[in-house]
């Protein structure tokens, strides 16, 4: 079994998308039962809630549901995960600064170091105080790099 976690600040915007895109397409390719999805915040601001109702709108418009309750990332979570993906980079630093253990360092990836059309070091951007078509841009990205992500965990022979 391989464990991936998506992480962004509160859980309730980019993280919980990243999880819908992955579910529905680890699911689509009949590998639910190799691989276990999970996402978290650094932050604790929204500890409990649903995500965000633009969120859900957005991903539901484009087929994918969105589940779960927003979490804190926690440092023993770098035990359990193989794939820790960050939205972008502080959410990057945060997650380090949580760690010194080289090996579990090596877990932590920028979410968008899969996304093939992205440049170096791209983040997710934050929809939270913008319009409606960030959170269209949100799903984009994810879909992109969810994609890319499998690609490399088929890839490494792990499954
Ligand atoms: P997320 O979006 O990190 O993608 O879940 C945000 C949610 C809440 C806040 C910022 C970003 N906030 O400042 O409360």
């Amino acid at each position: 079994m391989i464990s991936v976690c998506f992480v962004c600040l509160g859980n309730i915007c980019r993280s919980p998308t990243a999880e819908g895109v992955f579910r529905r397409l680890v699911s689509d390719a009949g590998l639910t039962d190799k691989i276990n999805i999970d996402s978290a915040g650094t932050g604790d601001y929204h500890v409990g809630e649903s995500p965000d109702a633009r969120s859900r709108s957005a991903a539901s418009r484009r087929g994918y549901q969105l589940t779960g309750v927003a979490r804190q990332f926690q440092a023993g979570d770098l035990d359990t995960f193989d794939y820790v993906l960050a939205a972008d980079r502080s959410n990057l630093q945060a997650l380090r600064r949580l760690c010194s253990d080289e090996q579990k360092l090596r877990k932590i990836h920028l979410l968008r170091s899969f996304d093939p059309i992205a440049p170096q070091d791209a983040e997710v951007p934050d929809p939270y105080y913008g319009g409606a078509a960030g959170f269209d841009e949100v799903i984009d990205i994810c879909e992109r790099a969810c994609r890319g992500l499998l690609e490399q965990i088929r890839a490494s022979g792990r499954l």
